[in-house]
C-alpha cells in the first residue's frame, strides 16, 4: 500500500515528463555530428568533437550553433561544464581554440593559407565534458530566418541559453547525471552567473530535465558595477602606465561618480579622457601583447569568399607582420575557409561572413538589461552552489582590484586569508578562501582570457578547484 502510494506521484511525473519532453522534441530539428577531422590539423582528432544547431524557434528559425567536446578521461563521470564567451557577440571557437579548449593556433608560422592547429596539452577539457555556443543569435554560426530574432537582452538572453541547455540535455540524456556547472569569462562571466541563477529558479520550479547544477566559475568577469571600470585607474598606476599624481587627481575628482563611463564632474570626465588616451594605445586586455588587428585585410576576405581557390593555392599578398599574427587572427580566416564550414557541418548559405568577435551584437542588437550581477552572486554563493572568481593580474579592462572589491561587497567571512598558489613549483598567483565556498584567484600574468596567456597554471586552478581541492 505505501509503496504503491509512493509510486504514484513517481510515474504521474515520469508520464508529465514523456509529455513535456516530447512536446520539446516534436517542435525540434536539431542536427549533431562527430567530428574526427578538422582541415589544419593532422591525423584524427585525439578527443570526442560533436558541433550541431539546436533549433532554439522552428516558427523563426532560430537556430543556435555549439560545439560540444568530451572529456578525455571519463565522459561519465566528469563535470559537464557550459562556457558563455564575452561580447556579446564571442563566438564559441574562442573557447573551443583559443581559450581552455582542447584545440590551438600555431602562431610561429602563418602564409596566409589555411592556419594549423594543434591538441592543447592544458586543455580542460582532459577532465571535463564543455559545451561552447555561439550565443546570442548572430554570434558565430548562429542564424535566425527572422530578424527580431537578433536582438535580445540580458533576461531574454539569459533565458534563451537556458532553453537551449534544456534541449541539448533531452538529446544527450547520458550527461544528466554529471555534476554541471556553468562557466564564463568576461561578459560570458555575468550572463553564466544569470543562466546559473535561471537553472536553480527552474530547477525548483520543477522545470525538466532537472539540471544537476554544482557552481559556477568566472574569469575577469564583468558585473555591471562600478567597480569594473572604477578600477582601471588603480591597477594603470600599479602597472606603471600612470603617474602617482595623475592617479590622485583621478582618484580626487571621480571619487563620487556613481558611474565611470559617464562621469558628471567635468574634471573627472576630462581625466577619464586622458586615461582612456593611455589605455588606447596598448593591449588593455593583455597589456604584455602589442596591438594587432584581430580580423584579416578586406582584400584577404574577398579572395576568401569570391576565389576559393585563390585563397587556397597562392599565399597572399597582405600576409601580416610576424608580430600581429594572434589566434584571433588566424581564427578569423580559419573559421571563414569553406573546408572548415563543410567539417563543421556548417549550414551553406546561413552566414556570409564568420566574426570570431562579432562587435555588431553588442553595439546594436544587445542590451545591457541587468546592471549589476552583484546580488545574484550573493543569493547562488548563500545558497550552497560553489564558486571560482579568477582574475588574470595583466588585464586592465576588468582588473583584479575591482572584482576583490565587490567580492568584499558581500561580506563573507575570510576562511583562509590571501597566500600564494603554486603550479609546477612557482608561485601561479594569489587565492583568499572566503566562507560559503567561494574562492578568489588571480592568475599571474594572465591577461583577461587568463587561460590563454597562463595555460598550465590555468589547468591547474582548474583541475583543483573542480575536484575540491583547495588551490
Ligand atoms: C557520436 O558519437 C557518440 C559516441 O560514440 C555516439 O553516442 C553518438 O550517437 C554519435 N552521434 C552522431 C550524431 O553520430
Ligand atoms: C517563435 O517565433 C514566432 C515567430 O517569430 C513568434 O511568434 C513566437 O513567439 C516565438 N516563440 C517563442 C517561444 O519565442
Ligand atoms: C555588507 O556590509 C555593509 C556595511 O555593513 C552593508 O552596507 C552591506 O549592505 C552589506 N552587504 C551585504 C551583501 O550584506
Ligand atoms: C562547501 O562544499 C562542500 C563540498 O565541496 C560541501 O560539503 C559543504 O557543505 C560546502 N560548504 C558550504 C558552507 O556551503
Amino acid at each position: 500500500m505505501s509503496t504503491s502510494g509512493r509510486q504514484l506521484p513517481l510515474l504521474l511525473q515520469a508520464a508529465l515528463c514523456h509529455v513535456l519532453f516530447f512536446s520539446l522534441l516534436s517542435s525540434s530539428f536539431s542536427a549533431s555530428y562527430n567530428i574526427t577531422h578538422l582541415p589544419g590539423f593532422d591525423g584524427s582528432l585525439p578527443f570526442r568533437l560533436e558541433t550541431g544547431y539546436v533549433t532554439m524557434n522552428a516558427t523563426s528559425g532560430a537556430e543556435l550553433f555549439y560545439y560540444f567536446v568530451e572529456s578525455e578521461r571519463n565522459p561519465s563521470e566528469d563535470p559537464l561544464l557550459l562556457w558563455l564567451i564575452g561580447g556579446p557577440g564571442c563566438s564559441g571557437i574562442n573557447g573551443l581554440a583559443l581559450d581552455m579548449g582542447p584545440l590551438k593556433f600555431k602562431l610561429d608560422y602563418f602564409d596566409g593559407q589555411l592556419p594549423n592547429l594543434y591538441a592543447n596539452p592544458f586543455a580542460w577539457t582532459k577532465i571535463s565534458n564543455m559545451i561552447f555556443v555561439d550565443w546570442p543569435i548572430g554570434t558565430g554560426f548562429s542564424y535566425s530566418k527572422t530578424a527580431k530574432d537578433y536582438t535580445t537582452e540580458d533576461v531574454e538572453g539569459t533565458a534563451f541559453i537556458y532553453k537551449f541547455l534544456r534541449k541539448w540535455l533531452i538529446d544527450h540524456p547520458s550527461f544528466l547525471s554529471n555534476p554541471f556547472y556553468m562557466g564564463g569569462d568576461s561578459y560570458g562571466g555575468k550572463v553564466a552567473v544569470l543562466t546559473a541563477h535561471k537553472i536553480i529558479e527552474g530547477n525548483e520550479g520543477g522545470q525538466k530535465p532537472l539540471i544537476n547544477i554544482k557552481g559556477y566559475l568566472v574569469g575577469n568577469t564583468i558585473t555591471g558595477e562600478k567597480v569594473d571600470t572604477s578600477s582601471q585607474a588603480p591597477h594603470a598606476y600599479g602597472l606603471g602606465i600612470i603617474s602617482k599624481e595623475f592617479y590622485k587627481l583621478i582618484m580626487a575628482h571621480c571619487a563620487g561618480e556613481k558611474d565611470f563611463k559617464k562621469p558628471q564632474n567635468v574634471l573627472c570626465a576630462t581625466h577619464l579622457e586622458t586615461l582612456n588616451g593611455f589605455l588606447s594605445e596598448i593591449d588593455v586586455y593583455s597589456i604584455l601583447d602589442p596591438t594587432c588587428p584581430d580580423e584579416p585585410p578586406t582584400s584577404a576576405m574577398r579572395s576568401l569568399k569570391e576565389n576559393q581557390e585563390e585563397f587556397i593555392s597562392s599565399p597572399l599578398s597582405s600576409v601580416p607582420d610576424i608580430s600581429c599574427i594572434t589566434a584571433a587572427l588566424l581564427a578569423n580566416y580559419w573559421a571563414n575557409h569553406h573546408l572548415v564550414k563543410e567539417a563543421l557541418h556548417v549550414k551553406e548559405g546561413t552566414i556570409e561572413r564568420f566574426h570570431l568577435d562579432n562587435f555588431d551584437v553588442d553595439s546594436y542588437f544587445y542590451t545591457r538589461s541587468v546592471p549589476s550581477i552583484v546580488p545574484y552572486h550573493y543569493s547562488l554563493i548563500t545558497r550552497g552552489f560553489r564558486a571560482l572568481v579568477y582574475s588574470g593580474d595583466h588585464d586592465l579592462s576588468i582588473p583584479f582590484l575591482g572584482t576583490l572589491e565587490w567580492i568584499k561587497s558581500l561580506n563573507f567571512s575570510v576562511l583562509e586569508p590571501r597566500r600564494s598558489w603554486h603550479a609546477g613549483g612557482q608561485v601561479a598567483g594569489y587565492t583568499i578562501l572566503f566562507s560559503n565556498n567561494l574562492t578568489f584567484a588571480t592568475v599571474k600574468g594572465g591577461s583577461h582570457i587568463a587561460p590563454d596567456t597562463m595555460p598550465f597554471e590555468c589547468f591547474v586552478m582548474f583541475e583543483r578547484w573542480i575536484s575540491h581541492q583547495s588551490l
